[in-house]
């Protein structure tokens, strides 16, 4: 069954309901119609002469415009009530409200997503950890073009786009991993711009929480050290950061604790040493396009850098 049919949010459900009443009075004047329809050609199914012609009866006019009227005005009532329950969009008269202040801000690139957690300061790629049952509100930026960020689980499609604030809210029912994705057509690799939302009960997210906030330790092992030293040396450090190293730079994900990542690439690769070293190795054969060059690495030398990634847990 597609994910849009098992919600597991209360605005998710919320969606899904209206989607089901609107279905319903969609079916049920469909129904009154074309049962009128075959009652009309059932009677006259032997008459060869028109029936009489009515003109400019005010009284049936009036029901035909009024009757649909009051339905289409109670489906965009109901509608744009559900929307403005599901953006988050901070109270205009507090800019400066901490309250007002999202949780996570999520940013759109070129073909995946940056996600910064504001309290703790983490910052990951392609996945979003939140604990279960806790609204989230979510800003969306973009730093290229326009994305749309839609976990179908769990929330409305809303856009991500350059030099806008876009609200949403996140949150889940139950423990879980709800798959997310890019649903607005944004270049070649738009299909692999995918992502996954894990809520987590509380104690497990305190505890993702701090093992997140831990320093790498120190490659063990003389390919991961070798390899952390090819990652400062060659053009790694120029597009990748990695907490509690010399690495900072924003262009490419943030590459820290990228062992226990699920996925890599936006959802092209499962994340395994071999999938890693492939990545490494050409990453245009995997995903082309993509900001990522092929830099041409020996094998030794993606060796070394996929031991040392390894180490980042
Ligand atoms: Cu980003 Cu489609």
């Amino acid at each position: 069954m597609f994910p849009v049919f098992r919600p597991e949010s209360p605005q998710a459900q919320a969606i899904f309901d209206l989607f089901w009443l609107v279905m319903l009075i969609s079916a049920g004047i469909f129904t009154v119609v074309a049962v009128l329809i075959i009652v009309a050609l059932w009677r006259g199914r032997s008459r060869v002469e028109l029936p009489t012609q009515e003109f400019g009866s005010a009284r049936s006019e009036m029901y035909w415009m009024v009757g649909p009227a009051i339905v289409v005005v109670w489906i965009a009532a109901i509608s744009a009530n559900l929307i403005l329950t599901v953006n988050a969009v901070p109270a205009i008269h507090s800019p400066h409200d901490a309250s007002a202040e999202p949780e996570i801000t999520v940013i759109g690139h070129q073909w995946w997503w940056e996600v910064r957690h504001h309290a703790s300061g983490i910052v990951s790629a392609n996945e979003i950890y939140i604990p279960v049952g806790k609204r989230i509100r979510v800003r969306l930026q973009s730093a290229d073009v326009i994305h749309s960020f839609w976990v179908p689980q769990l929330a409305r499609k809303m856009d991500a786009i350059p030099g806008r604030d876009n609200f949403i809210w996140l949150e889940a029912n139950n423990p879980g991993g709800y798959q997310g994705l890019c649903s607005e057509f944004c270049g070649t690799q738009h299909a692999w711009m995918n992502f996954k939302v894990y809520a987590l009960p509380p104690g497990e997210y305190a505890a993702w929480e701090s093992a997140r906030l831990a320093a790498p330790a120190d490659p063990a092992g003389a390919d991961a050290t070798a390899g952390q030293r090819l990652f400062g040396s060659l053009s790694c450090v120029n597009c990748h950061a990695i907490n509690g190293t010399g690495a900072v730079a924003t262009i490419g994900p943030d590459l820290s604790h990228i062992a226990s990542r699920k996925e890599l690439a936006g959802g092209a690769l499962e994340n395994s040493p071999e999938n890693l070293a492939r990545w490494l190795a050409d990453p245009q054969a995997i995903k082309p396009g993509c900001k990522m060059p092929n830099f041409r690495l020996t094998e030794p030398h993606v060796r070394q850098l996929v031991a040392y990634l390894e180490t980042l847990e």
